[in-house]
């Protein structure tokens, strides 16, 4: 009979997760949820050294962690990430895919072909390669969770992001096919995220934060702590979600 105690249901004793973007923001409450779950950890960002600094706290508390560069949206590169990872834990069982950028360009016309291809990149091509790469071996060994960060702005596209809205989108369409393709031993499953207080939010307008803490904003009428990404994520991560896979959380304050 399964234990129904939580310790031992969302428990990460033993496992190893790869989260992209685990330098800071979200990426970074997870990587230090998942440590304090029994996770060992790579945690990869553009730059290396914040994911070293990141490392390095986190490991005071006892999990290893491996710090590696990397760019999500360079296809070439993720290849050789994702060798590097798997041996130096000898694989990962949870791959989370975090890393992601909204710029904003001044209107849709002036949108350029580099901003574009740059925001399709790092939020849907770069998750979609890591996903194959990685879910396939988990596929061919002992199975594991991918967990993709998506966003609101996938169900609720705003002109001023409308790449990041579609690109979010797609990564909602591909959790569902890589959840029917590396299923049953690999569960795939995405969080869209609402507007949560990280470096992303400090472009934000006072007015557009004001928008969100309204009675008509949102049901819990404030943002998100970069924390309170958690616990979803440790659920998918987990045990706890055996029976769950292509499904798409939001986990966003109770956006109309
Ligand atoms: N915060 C929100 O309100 C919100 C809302 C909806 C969805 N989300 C989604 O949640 C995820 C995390 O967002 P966040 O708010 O935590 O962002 P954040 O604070 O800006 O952190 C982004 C992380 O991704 C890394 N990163 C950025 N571009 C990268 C690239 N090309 N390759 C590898 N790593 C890269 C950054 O490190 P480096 O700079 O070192 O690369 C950093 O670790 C994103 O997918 C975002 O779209 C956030």
């Amino acid at each position: 009979m399964t234990s129904l105690d939580p310790r031992t249901r969302f428990s990460l004793a033993g496992k190893t997760a790869l989260i992209t973007g685990g330098s800071r923001g979200l990426g970074l409450e997870m990587a230090r949820g998942f440590a304090a779950a029994g996770a060992n950890l790579i945690i990869a960002s553009r730059k290396l050294e914040a994911c070293e600094e990141a490392a390095r706290a986190i490991a005071a508390t006892g999990a290893k962690v491996m710090p590696l560069a990397t760019h999500v949206g360079d296809w070439d590169s993720l290849e050789p990430l994702s060798e590097q990872a798997w041996a130096a834990f000898g694989g990962i069982d949870v791959l989370v895919n975090n890393a992601g950028m909204s710029p904003v360009a001044p209107s849709l016309v002036e949108t350029s072909e580099r901003l574009f291809d740059k925001v399709i990149g790092v939020n849907l091509k770069g998750p979609f390669r890591l996903s194959a790469l990685i879910g396939s071996r988990m596929q061919e060994g002992r199975g594991g969770s991918i967990i993709n960060i998506s966003s609101t702005g996938a169900i609720r596209p705003q002109p001023h992001s409308a790449p990041y809205a579609a690109a979010k989108a797609g990564l909602n369409a591909i959790t569902i096919a890589f959840a029917f393709a590396y299923g049953p031993s690999v569960r795939v499953n995405g969080i869209m995220a609402g507007p949560f207080e990280t470096d992303i939010a400090k472009t934000w307008s006072d007015e557009e934060k004001q928008a969100y803490t309204t009675r008509s904003g949102s049901a819990l009428r404030r943002l998100g702590r970069p924390d309170e990404i958690v616990a979803a994520a440790l659920y998918f991560a987990s045990d706890a979600s055996s029976y769950t896979s292509g499904a798409i959380m939001r986990v966003d304050g109770g956006l109309p």
